[in-house]
């Protein structure tokens, strides 16, 4: 059978889309370039926002055409809205053939085949703890780049989020097993591999939500691990949670060189009366003496983060305190999002009491003080020379490659002979731009 899959969401999303397309591959389906040429038709949604749900089922309804075309074309809904819907999304969409909550991904072929067989069908989204070890499974698809997913789920219960709900409990992977699948990437020519997870920083300490004692960080130990594999450049991770930064791990961040010195660091609030709102374990205080923390440890190291404007009860107030947060850490990139009450969520409980227009205004007035700050880091880099890692032509202009340092700034460049992507060059830079800067290799 052709697939197509489109991948909504997060990183961990795009993951399970690569997991999910291995699955096919070794069952012996193809993978189709578009829409319009596949048997079927897997959406791996996210339903972390409200927005993002409305884009997804948005797009699945307009597969309505080809399936009228086609009758026996197959649509699945896999992923997070999946899990949170269920089978009231074939209700609401009645051209989806089956639902995949995020622990059945691994069943994808038997459901194809099922339904080949027999149209039409539910699939419980009961929670499969095999999951973990089957997701092993991966695309060989001759990148630079690989990302292993660590652990799956979260305890933390953020009151806003939706995560612990439809990706069930945090489990963490065997140590092993993720090392082993490390190497095998980086033997066919992986140089930097991506550790995924809702809260990669509590990885191996079996779902205990109290942030660990000092000297213990299963974490560190595997950063620290795989910093010993010869041939891999960097690693990188997202996303921890702040307090799990305790003495052993940022000692794993300084003795591992491979370990970026790029943090994202969901911020969510700078105010402790939202960040308790938001049953988050931290205040602005120990966040932020945190960043310094780290930062003495990892000198040159920079930050992105998560935040969320709206929040129920945020006033001017509590805005500013964002805001100054925000300015003060200085971060390199940060997602800001509009809050959205997801049904289920604790605060979904509380009235969405700030209006959209203000929630705008916020977010915008977040956005500017980014593309100031940005603009200003990238002019200093001007006369420096970076280490960058090639990743190839660059998707604006194919006289350009396009890299990253592992402070995570995007740097262009002309090609030189023998350079292929996952090297380490030198770069020296000659211009910024708004949001990336220009040199030569040197
Ligand atoms: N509304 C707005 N943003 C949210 N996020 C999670 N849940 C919500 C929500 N209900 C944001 C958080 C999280 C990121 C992935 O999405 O900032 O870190
Ligand atoms: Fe959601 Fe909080 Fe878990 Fe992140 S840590 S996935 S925001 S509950």
């Amino acid at each position: 059978m052709k697939v197509f899959i489109r991948t909504y969401g997060c990183q961990m999303n795009e993951r399970d889309s690569e997991a999910l397309a291995a699955k096919l591959l070794q069952a012996g389906h193809t993978l189709a370039a578009s829409e319009e040429e596949a048997d079927a038709l897997l959406f791996n949604t996210c339903s972390v926002r409200d927005a993002a749900e409305r884009k997804a089922k948005g797009k699945i309804s307009h597969m309505h055409k080809l399936k009228k075309r086609n009758p026996d074309l197959i649509i699945g809904v896999a992923g997070c809205m999946a899990q949170r819907l269920g089978d009231r999304l074939l209700e609401e969409l009645p051209d989806v053939d089956f639902v995949l909550g995020t622990g059945q991904l691994h069943t994808v072929c038997d459901i194809l085949a099922e339904i080949e067989a027999e149209r039409k069908r539910i699939v419980s989204t009961e929670e499969s703890f095999d999951v973990l070890t089957e997701m092993g499974a991966h695309l060989a698809t001759g990148s630079w780049h690989g990302e292993i997913a660590i652990t799956r789920g979260c305890n933390r219960f953020c009151s806003y989020c939706i995560v612990p709900y439809v990706r069930g409990r945090e489990i963490s992977r065997d140590k092993e097993d993720i090392l082993r699948e490390a190497r095998e990437m980086v033997g066919r020519g992986v140089r930097e591999i991506l550790l995924l997870g809702q809260n990669v920083a509590a990885y191996g300490l079996g779902g205990n939500t109290n942030p660990p004692e000092p000297g213990n960080s299963p974490f560190g130990e595997l950063i620290e691990a795989l910093n010993e594999i010869p041939e891999l450049r960097r690693i990188r991770f997202t996303s921890p949670y702040v307090s799990y930064f305790n003495d052993r791990l940022i000692r794993a961040l300084k003795d591992s060189p491979k370990c970026c010195r790029n943090i994202h660091l969901p911020l969510q609030s700078g105010s402790n009366r939202i960040l308790k709102a938001m049953n988050r374990q931290y205040t602005r205080e120990s966040y932020l003496d945190k960043v310094a923390e780290l930062r003495a440890a990892l000198p040159g190291v920079t930050f992105s983060t998560d935040v969320i404007v709206g929040f129920p009860g945020e006033d001017d107030d509590d805005f500013k305190l964002t805001r100054d947060v925000m300015n003060e850490v200085g971060f390199e990139q940060s997602f800001i999002f509009k809050y959205s009450p997801r049904p289920g969520a604790r605060s979904a409980a509380l009235e969405d009491s700030v209006p959209d227009a203000i929630k705008e205004e916020r977010n915008q007035i977040l956005l500017g003080d980014l593309r100031d700050r940005v603009r200003k880091k990238l002019a200093r880099l001007v006369g420096s020379t970076v280490e960058v890692l090639a990743e190839g032509v660059s998707a604006r202009n194919a006289e350009r490659w396009v890299g990253r340092t592992d402070t995570n700034y995007v740097v262009h460049f002309p090609p030189v002979p023998g350079v292929r992507p996952g090297d380490l060059v030198k770069v020296r830079i000659e211009q910024s731009n708004v949001v990336s800067v220009v040199g030569k290799i040197v």
